[in-house]
């Protein structure tokens, strides 16, 4: 759920700051980006050269640094707009007043204001500050602004007292994020099925049938997915160095036979089926055992037609949302029309290999998506990225809406 978002870490001055270096680790180690923002104070319970150095980012605390003798202005308005949401931890109870008032004399406070994003604050203090009216109506008005309080726990307190008070532990930190990101997620809860890349019919156990089909849209497709908040299963033939979601299961098969059963065995427990694999067509009728030798005159391979997965599914399928993938060289629309009916499916994603920016192997495409009443919208040049948020945001607006 965090991997590739960007967060904004502030640091407020309270003893719990030592632990934001834990804290940091935890974010980075789950493909969060992170820079950090302290209020002066902070800095003494922390050092900026510890969290620079686990961010890989500079730690800015004040309006303007001195780089090479020049006065460089930190720009707390593009560091609030950077950001995919706000962590203040530990959140004490003077920054957290001083938000609730709209207090703007440190950098950390200004880019508070600054921010468009999501904000969470960890309260950390003495639990009779903690208890005191003052700091629980800062509780109160920070939520109403739509700030997102990540409770402090209850245990022994800097000062010898227990209570509550104690910042939450950075594992509980990330967890509750993670909790809350995922029940905002559009997809929470819904489970898609993905298959990408080609398929390999073996002819003998050297050599095989396969096509160029790099795996990149599909797996686009699964990343998406699961940045949105779905369950995703990728089945995938075999690709290289495509980088995955972390959240992704991936069943990994060679042959069209192995992608048939995968599938099968996922499909009734899925909400959304995305066929983005290039299955092949025919395997050989029989494959040898032992690598078939050197042959000096000509020599017959005799093929039959691989099992359709799409069309397996299409006739099998519950209330699953069915979307196919059809890749044309010529009478691109008419073909995918004429599929996506064969198939009983309900969407069918077209790419016609004449088109500009559409080859195997590349990072851009152009699709037409076409649906089961004939309506088609066409989408211009774009990377297979963005192509996968396209398609995943119509499955959204069609199938989940
Ligand atoms: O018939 P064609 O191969 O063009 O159909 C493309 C669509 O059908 C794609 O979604 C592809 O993943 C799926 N397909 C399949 N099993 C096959 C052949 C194609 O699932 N054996």
């Amino acid at each position: 759920m965090l991997s590739g978002k960007k967060i904004l870490l502030g640091i407020s001055a309270g003893i719990a700051a030592y632990k934001t270096a834990s804290l940091v680790r935890l974010l980075v180690k789950s493909g969060a980006e992170v820079r950090v923002v302290m209020t002066p104070d902070a800095k003494s319970f922390v050092t900026p050269l510890t969290l620079s150095t686990l961010t890989n980012h500079p730690v800015l605390s004040s309006f303007t640094d001195t780089d090479e003798d020049h006065a460089v202005w930190n720009n707390h308005v593009t560091l609030g707009l950077w950001a995919d949401f706000f962590v203040l931890a530990p959140a004490t109870a003077n920054t957290l007043a001083k938000m609730a008032q709209g207090a703007s004399d440190n950098f950390l406070l200004a880019t508070y204001l600054s921010l468009k994003c999501p904000v969470y604050f960890a309260p950390a203090m003495d639990l009779d500050m903690h208890a005191h009216p003052a700091t629980q109506a800062s509780f109160a008005r920070l939520q109403s602004y739509g700030n997102i309080m990540i409770p402090a726990e209850h245990g022994e307190l800097a000062s010898g007292l227990v209570g509550q008070g104690r910042m939450a532990e950075p594992e509980n930190i990330m967890a509750f994020i993670e909790h809350d990101l995922r029940s905002k997620a559009p997809l929470n809860g819904q489970h898609y099925l993905i298959t990408a890349g080609p398929t390999f019919e073996l002819i003998d156990p050297v050599r095989y049938i396969g096509n160029f089909s790099s795996g990149k849209m599909g797996y686009a497709l699964a990343n998406r997915a699961a940045e949105l908040g779905a369950k995703v299963t990728l089945v995938s033939g075999p690709t290289k160095d495509l980088s995955l979601h972390p959240e992704i299961l991936k069943i990994d098969v060679i042959t069209g036979t192995e992608m048939f059963d995968a599938v099968s065995s996922v499909f009734d427990s899925c909400h959304v089926a995305v066929l983005c694999a290039a299955v092949a067509d025919f395997k050989p009728k029989e494959q040898s055992d032992q690598k078939i030798k050197n042959k000096t005159e000509d020599w017959t391979l005799s093929l039959k037609p691989t099992r359709d997965i799409a069309q397996t599914l299409g006739e099998r399928k519950a209330d699953q949302c069915l979307v196919g993938f059809a890749l044309e060289t010529q009478d691109g629309l008419a073909q995918a029309k004429m599929k996506l009916k064969k198939k009983n499916l309900d969407i069918i994603v077209l790419n016609s290999l004449g088109d500009k920016g559409v080859a195997f192997g590349a990072d851009t495409n152009k699709i037409t998506i076409v649906e089961s009443n004939g309506t088609h919208s066409t989408y211009p040049v774009k990377l297979k990225t963005e192509v996968a948020a396209d398609v995943i945001d119509f499955i959204i607006q069609k199938h989940h809406a």
